[in-house]
């Protein structure tokens, strides 16, 4: 398995001869170095949520590659609309497709789209849990920290979580170190931080108390490669 971070919330997976990208959050997103849309050769599209730093550039992905685009009803009915190919589940929910497992998970936030001026709600956020090659990933979405993490992780052992702690909108430093603590992934890879001012973090120091508690981080610059 072989995991790019684009940046922001932007993890694309390729597993199983399989790519899948989660919050494609691309063209406007000023820490991805590659704009181009058809450099992405995606099969599933994984949205959390219905702000524009995650929704991104789903609807033109899907279009562009035929991919199926995953969310939970009111934003898979959102992004169908759209005309794009989707398949809606729910909080909780788990479905075998062909470019791997995914279970949709729950996260503290809200979730709209701003169309023409008017704000349309896209129902709840989520997280998701992806499985390809016998590896699981946890990708958190934005959230903030929650107890159930831990039943997430026990129930669903994680090789690399993807936490957000840009604060602010989702969890800081320290609320993420105890998702960490909560979750036990093999490994924590930062995100959600430092795409503009107000969510400037160091990702080194969020690292450094990670290893305090004997948990591995890796620090993923935007365009960097993880191979599990
Ligand atoms: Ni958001
Ligand atoms: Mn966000």
């Amino acid at each position: 398995m072989e995991i790019t971070f684009w940046g922001h919330a932007c993890v694309q997976i390729e597993a199983a001869g399989y790519s899948v990208i989660c919050d494609p959050y691309i063209t406007d997103n000023a820490l991805c170095l590659v704009k181009d849309l058809s450099q992405f050769k995606v099969d599933g599209i994984l949205v959390s949520h219905g702000h524009h730093d995650h929704l991104g550039d789903a609807v033109a992905l899907a279009k562009a590659n035929d991919a199926l685009v995953v969310g939970v009803a009111e934003m898979a009915g959102y992004i169908a609309r759209q005309g794009a190919k989707t398949h809606a589940m729910h909080i909780g929910g788990a479905h075998q497709f062909d470019f791997g497992w995914v279970k949709v998970t729950p996260a503290w936030h809200g979730s709209s789209v701003t169309l023409d001026g008017q704000g349309i709600y896209t129902g709840n956020p989520c997280g998701f849990l992806y499985r390809a090659e016998g590896k699981t990933v946890y990708f958190a979405g934005d959230t903030g920290l929650f107890g159930d993490m831990e039943l997430i992780g026990k129930l669903n052992p994680i090789d690399v979580a993807f936490l957000p702690i840009g604060d602010n909108y989702v969890m800081g430093i320290d609320d993420a170190v105890y998702a960490a603590k909560l979750l036990q992934a093999k490994l924590t890879v930062p995100m959600h931080y430092n795409t503009f001012p107000l969510i400037t973090q160091d990702p080194q120091e969020f690292k450094d108390k990670l290893a305090a508690e004997n948990l591995a981080c890796q620090i993923l610059a935007p365009g960097e490669k993880l191979t599990l």
